[in-house]
């Protein structure tokens, strides 16, 4: 089966009755107005506040397959299942059906539809965690469905409980989630390891079991007080793997052999002059660059740019990381066009949006490249002037490794060829886990802001930020457009497209109108129509990306109340308040550019 059929067969079988599923795109994986984390990593993600309960204008049963970026798996990349760029078939329930019909389903879709074998099939449920009793009814039901007793596995909610921030106890208070039961695929062809302890079991490791799908139940919030609170609403998350469905219908361990990595991982072959496969340690190299391309092509077809800081910095490194990697192959020539270009062959049909923006994103890609070999030769003064010590210490070597992309093994060389001591591996590893840990605690724990943040303090920023871009466009030129947001308990942030620093007397224009159409106390209304009516209405959208055929739209300023059109006008899932009167008055306090074309204001109510 290829990936296409895959795709068909899924939103198919969702669609159709009894299921009578709405299908809607992809989201960008640029998530909108959410400073909790910079990339979409999850279905779940962009659907947040339809499972805190606003109504979806699709419906209570939704089915997609999402993109996905998960940048904190980059160093896991490597071995046969690993991936940072990925896509998650989804289904959902928001506040509908709950685990009867998902897991009698799901199980229908994986043996009738797929044809997986029964008997390769095997279940973890939730075990149990403080006063969230151990998820029995979920294990009944996989029984009556068929599967033997010693299929079923009970995990504790290190595994078997799902949020955006992982375990119960990581949970920031107001964050949802809940316990997921998952499936595995038993490749029988694959030995236990016993590395991995004496008993094989399916979380065990080994690479014999791959999980291919996890039904979440989504239906707590953590509270304040650390304990779980009942949403007004149970769901269903769905969420499985094209690239490890598709390995499980091919009985496939390697999810590099199935045809969403071939044709990339050809392209490589032909570069490097070597197979891939052979089991030896260039298989690893091979996986890595393949990844790393083609997370870096959707990157930037989501709008990021390569820079030093957030998404344009993991964009850069995995750039260059792909070189570098490809340097252990033996490539010597440029190969980021022939391997971006696989990446449009597998993926251009899927998404023509990707595909239309070709020329600009290989150009990008390239263009990073120039910049990384420059910066390996300016490495490479940097070791001379480290010479005269006759060492390199451990975070000299971690310095090298990330502001020049010297791979520890390169430091090594290079000191040798020099006769310079180096730090030994493991201490060069600590420093590397150093810094991984401290990029960690500033990505966690700040669930407040984003569009899923009901407060009162974040609603009326995010409303300010809609005020906002009606105001730079009224005076700047309908030109702005918003490439981005972030709100804080004290501040907003907002990005646009402008090609020039705002003047002062813009600005005080800007902030006068917004404050002018506040005292105005415009009311919200809030409208469901189709993505097309919404733009002709004149509604702005922030994505490039499609939109579902049916959506929300919240408007300030009565059109049948005032003259003409109302004051600002978007598709929008966010947190508003009912009239602009709440919001007290607005500072722009900060402007500054954010990359090419886009300039940044921060803002804040006083
Ligand atoms: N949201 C769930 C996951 O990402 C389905 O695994």
């Amino acid at each position: 089966m290829t990936h296409l059929e895959l795709r068909e067969k899924f939103f198919r079988f969702w669609q159709e009755k009894p299921r009578r599923h709405t299908a809607i795109p992809s989201a960008s994986l640029i998530p909108e107005n959410d400073p909790s984390t910079l990339f979409t990593g999850s279905g779940m993600q962009p659907l947040i506040p339809y499972l805190l309960g606003t109504p979806n204008p699709s419906g209570r049963r939704l089915v997609d397959i999402q993109k996905c970026f998960r940048g904190q798996d980059i160093d896991e990349v490597g071995d046969n299942r690993h991936d940072t760029y990925f896509e998650m078939m989804g289904n959902w329930s928001l506040g509908d059906y709950f685990k009867k019909e998902q897991l009698t389903w799901y199980y229908e879709f994986l043996t009738e539809v797929l044809g997986l074998e029964k008997g390769k099939l095997y279940i973890s449920c939730f075990a149990g965690y403080k006063n969230i009793p151990e998820d029995g009814e979920s294990s009944r039901i996989w029984k009556s469905l068929g599967i033997a007793d010693d299929h079923i596995h009970f995990y504790s909610a290190e595994h078997n409980w799902w949020s955006r921030s992982g375990t119960p106890e990581q949970m920031p208070a107001g964050e949802i989630g809940g316990p997921d039961s998952e499936v595995y695929y038993e490749f029988t062809q694959i030995p236990h390891d016993p590395k991995y302890g004496k008993r094989c079991h399916p979380a065990c490791g080994c690479g014999r079991f791959l999980e291919i799908g996890n039904s979440v139940f989504i239906q707590y919030q953590k509270q304040e007080d650390g304990s779980f609170k009942d949403l007004p609403q149970k769901n269903v998350d769905f969420g499985g793997g094209i690239e490890r469905t598709l390995a499980a219908i091919l009985n496939e361990p390697d999810q590099f052999k199935t045809d969403v990595y071939i044709p990339i991982i050809k392209s490589i072959e032909l570069a490097s002059d070597l197979q891939y496969g052979q089991e030896s340690l260039a298989d690893r190299n091979f996986r890595i660059i393949a990844d790393h391309i083609k997370a870096a092509v959707f990157l930037i077809s989501a709008g990021v740019q390569t820079s030093n800081k957030d998404r344009g910095y993991i964009l850069r490194r995995l750039i260059r990381r792909a070189i570098r990697f490809s340097r252990y192959l033996n490539i010597t020539e440029s190969f980021i066009e022939p391997v971006s270009d696989a990446v449009f062959t597998v993926y251009g049909g899927v998404y023509p949006e990707v595909l239309k923006e070709k020329k600009t994103i290989v150009d990008a890609l390239i263009n990073e490249e120039r910049k990384f070999q420059q910066t390996l030769a300016n490495g490479l003064r940097e070791l001379e002037k480290i010479a005269p010590k006759g060492k390199i210490s451990a975070s000299e070597a971690f310095r090298l490794y990330e502001s020049f992309g010297f791979p520890y093994e390169i430091t090594r060389e290079e000191a040798q060829n020099k006769g310079l001591s180096v730090a030994g591996k493991a201490e060069f590893a600590k420093e590397v886990q150093k810094h991984q840990e401290q990029s960690r605690s500033g990505s966690q724990g700040k669930f407040r802001g984003g569009l899923a943040d009901r407060s009162e303090q974040a609603t009326k920023y995010h409303t300010a930020t809609h005020l906002l871009q009606a105001a730079l466009r009224q005076v700047l030129g309908k030109h702005v457009h918003q490439q981005g947001s972030n709100i804080t308990a004290e501040r907003l942030r907002f990005d646009f497209s402008h090609p020039g620093k705002m003047t002062e007397e813009q600005i005080k224009k800007v902030e006068d109108l917004v404050n002018e159409q506040i005292a105005n106390g415009l009311p919200q209304v809030v409208e469901t129509m189709t993505y097309e009516e919404a733009i002709r209405s004149g509604a702005l959208a922030f994505f490039k990306e499609r939109y579902p055929e049916k959506v929300t739209v919240f408007s300030f300023g009565d059109p049948s109340t005032g003259s003409g059109s109302p004051f600002s006008r978007e598709i929008c899932g966010g947190p508003h308040v009912k009239n602009t009167k709440e919001l007290g008055q607005v500072e722009i306090f900060k402007e500054e550019s954010a990359g090419a074309g886009i300039r940044r204001i921060y803002a804040r109510l006083i």
